[in-house]
């Protein structure tokens, strides 16, 4: 659906402020910390790192265009989503949906706004949407066609044929879609706590003519029948996430698998020692996502 120009004028402003904070601020803090840090980084000691990251002279403006641009997206993406309103009726299939209408969603869940959207990805019809526009922008615009997940699968994956995949905390499925159009073989099922999530991954399967299923529920409690999954990966979660592994994953821009611990872990809320391994990450509550908390 086309956006309306002043909608397109206020991404246009917050992509553009996103990436001046990504490309221009962020090396130089980099370069400060660098230049100012011991040798080597104590990176398992967030506390010992704060102070020297806070006294750097380009912190307060790189955390408070982090926050502020932050928050300019989320207002730009609602408010371009809410103007556009619900879409027409979507292909009937070959995805499907299974709504669990006794599910209850966890405090911990509805207590923090997943990605810092405001209401999470789980409150209102339109959250799957805005989280949908919102993901473009959060990647600056440079995974529009989804090439970073398709990416993901093709170097991340063993080549040899599963039976079943499931992508726990789907969202609104950029991951199942790449793996079942790479392993048209397999069942793919797509997990999320969010319904207005699954709902839209499945009209977005459903216009891929992708057969996947997608399922409201608990990652830690699925209720898929037959047992444990073959495969859950989580890339956009190891953007959040920052342990070893996904730091390595951002850097080279190709997957390596995570560990169990990790996968288990980025979900719900991803410990402390994960997040300690990037030291910009947990040494300040402004700049700290909720989904990181220590
Ligand atoms: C980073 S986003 C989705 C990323 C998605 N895997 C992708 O590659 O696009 C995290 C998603 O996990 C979901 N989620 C978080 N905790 C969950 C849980 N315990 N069970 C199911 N879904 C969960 C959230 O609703 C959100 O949609």
């Amino acid at each position: 659906m086309a956006l309306a120009i002043e909608d397109r004028a206020a991404l246009d402003f917050v992509l553009s402020l996103r990436r001046h904070w990504a490309g221009t601020v962020y090396p130089r803090l980099r370069a400060d910390f660098d230049a100012a840090a011991p040798s080597p980084v104590p990176v398992n000691d967030p506390e010992s790192l704060a102070p020297l990251v806070h006294g750097l002279a380009t912190y307060p403006w790189f955390s408070w265009l982090e926050r502020g641009s932050q928050k300019m997206l989320w207002r730009a993406v609602s408010d371009a989503v809410v103007r556009q309103g619900a879409l027409p009726p979507g292909p009937d299939g070959p995805a499907t949906v299974e709504v669990d209408p006794d599910l209850v969603l966890p405090d911990w869940y509805t207590d923090w706004d997943i990605h810092v959207q405001p209401g999470g990805v789980w409150s209102h019809d339109l959250a799957g949407r805005v989280y949908e526009l919102g993901a473009r922008l959060v990647m600056l615009g440079e995974n529009d066609d989804y090439a970073f997940h398709r990416l993901f699968v093709e170097t991340a994956l063993p080549k040899r044929s599963y039976r079943r995949m499931v992508d726990l905390g789907c969202g609104f499925g950029k991951s199942a879609w790449p793996l079942k159009q790479a392993y048209p073989e397999a069942e793919v099922i797509g997990v999320d706590l969010a319904l207005p999530c699954v709902d839209l991954a499945a009209r977005r399967a459903s216009e891929r003519k992708l057969a996947v299923r997608f399922r409201q529920a608990d990652a830690v409690a699925t209720g898929l029948e037959g047992g444990a999954p073959t495969s859950s990966p989580p890339p956009c979660s190891c953007m959040r996430c920052r342990s070893t592994c996904c730091r390595r994953y951002s850097r080279r821009r190709r997957a390596c698998w995570p560990p169990a611990a990790c996968c288990a872990s980025w979900i719900s809320s991803v410990p402390a020692t994960a997040c300690a391994t990037w030291p910009w990450w947990n040494t300040a509550p402004v700049t700290t996502s909720p989904s990181c908390r220590p």
